[in-house]
């Protein structure tokens, strides 16, 4: 009997094994240092525990409403608005189970079977994997150092007529590349979407972590963008599983009915501790945790290049750095798996994030703490160093 359908034969996220694999290892007492995941050390804000301590004596914890929590998409309404200077009503904002529901339900509702989806390759190894699964066809936007690993308004007018997509993803900042699009170029390409009946899907997940350039969202430039956020990465809150989508008027009842069967909704003592996330206090402190992830790309900035590693895009904001290892390997995969097992530093494998080059690239993490990320570059270069 056949089990398993053609939809499910995606690529494994390799970046989730590595995790695994850190996992083993620390549970073994087998030191490591985890550069590979895209994951705040420090959890959830404090006024965010003290908000899901409360709530877990005090509530049955039912269903919230299919859209979310209404407090909750007050508050990133607020959040949005007050962040962009735009008008972002509650009522267009939906919670999801981290924004990675968002996606599917986002995917499902703006996508038929066969239609195109233009992608930057790099980029988030997720949406290709999802929408392969969904049917959709994925057309690659190749970007490299000329456009800061960025997709361009160029590069859509660029496609040919067989490749115009129905939907454009942008990340910015960017996985792995952890570079802003500028605002202006942001501007073309929503008006580009617009002019060509495109959705643009603009993925946000990594907004409140820049490092001096300037953060556009897309609705600035269009009510007709799809923006996705999250509790993730900014406020610190990965495991508790909520995102957001902030949706065109046409889009919310597509989604509302397609969530209220996918997830029925989001978790919610999640829902509940994300709301006291926005407070000024918790903000304080997660703007701290920014501080944090600045001096461990100083630290990758300065020390790289002394141990050989001298190209990689310079994170301008988010969580990585996308650092080029053709000179060291042409499987990164594999010497991934050497690094942690013979100086315990776990770093991603670009094969996930650029299906062509990625074997020459790997990504590096911001979220360890300085001391641990000087270590891991030490490290590196003694290896590279004994090899050479
Ligand atoms: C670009 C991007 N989008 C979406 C996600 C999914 O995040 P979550 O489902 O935790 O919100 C990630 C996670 O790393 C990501 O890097």
């Amino acid at each position: 009997m056949r089990l398993v359908s053609d939809r499910s034969d995606v690529q494994p996220f390799r970046v989730m094994q590595m995790l695994d694999l850190v996992h083993r290892r620390r549970r073994e007492g087998r030191d490591t240092i985890m550069l590979c995941a895209g994951q705040p050390a420090t959890g959830a804000p404090a006024a965010a525990l003290d908000a899901a301590e409360q709530e877990l004596r005090a509530s049955a914890l039912g269903y919230t409403e299919v859209l979310g929590d209404r407090q909750l998409r007050e508050e990133v309404a607020r959040w949005h608005s007050g962040t962009y200077g735009v008008q972002t009503p509650a009522d267009n904002v939906v919670i999801t189970t981290g924004s990675s529901g968002g996606f599917v339900a986002a995917f499902l509702a703006v996508l038929d079977h066969g239609d195109t989806v233009a992608l930057s390759c790099p980029g988030y190894p997720a949406y290709r994997n999802i929408l392969e699964s969904l049917g959709a066809r994925v057309v690659d936007l190749v970007c490299d150092e000329a456009t800061r690993f960025q997709p361009t308004a160029d590069m859509l007018e660029a496609l040919p007529a067989e490749d115009r997509p129905r939907a454009v993803i942008v990340t910015s900042p960017g996985n792995p590349s952890g570079t802003i699009i500028d605002p202006q170029e942001l501007a073309r390409i929503a008006r580009w979407c617009e002019d060509n009946d495109t959705v643009l899907i603009s993925d946000e997940d990594y907004h409140g972590m820049s490092f001096g350039r300037p953060l556009a969202t897309a609705r600035q430039f269009s009510d007709r963008a799809v923006v996705v956020g999250t509790l993730s990465k900014y406020f610190s809150m990965t495991g508790w599983r909520v995102g957001w989508l902030i949706l065109p008027d046409e889009l919310l009842t597509p989604v509302e009915n397609l969530q209220a069967s996918l997830a029925l909704c989001a978790p919610a003592i999640s829902q509940v501790a994300g709301r006291a996330a926005f407070s000024e206090k918790a903000r304080t402190e997660l703007d701290g945790h920014v501080e944090t992830y600045r001096a461990a790309r100083r630290v990758l900035l300065d020390e790289l290049p002394k141990i050989g590693f001298p190209r990689f895009a310079e994170p301008d904001g988010g969580l990585y750095l996308w650092l080029d290892v053709s000179h060291v390997t042409d499987d990164s995969e594999a010497w991934c798996h050497t690094l942690v097992e013979e100086i315990g530093v776990a770093f991603a494998p670009g094969v996930d994030f650029d299906p062509v080059h990625g074997h020459r690239w790997v990504r590096l993490s911001l979220c360890a703490p300085e001391e641990e990320t000087r270590e891991a570059c030490r490290r590196l270069g003694e290896y590279v160093n004994r090899r050479s």
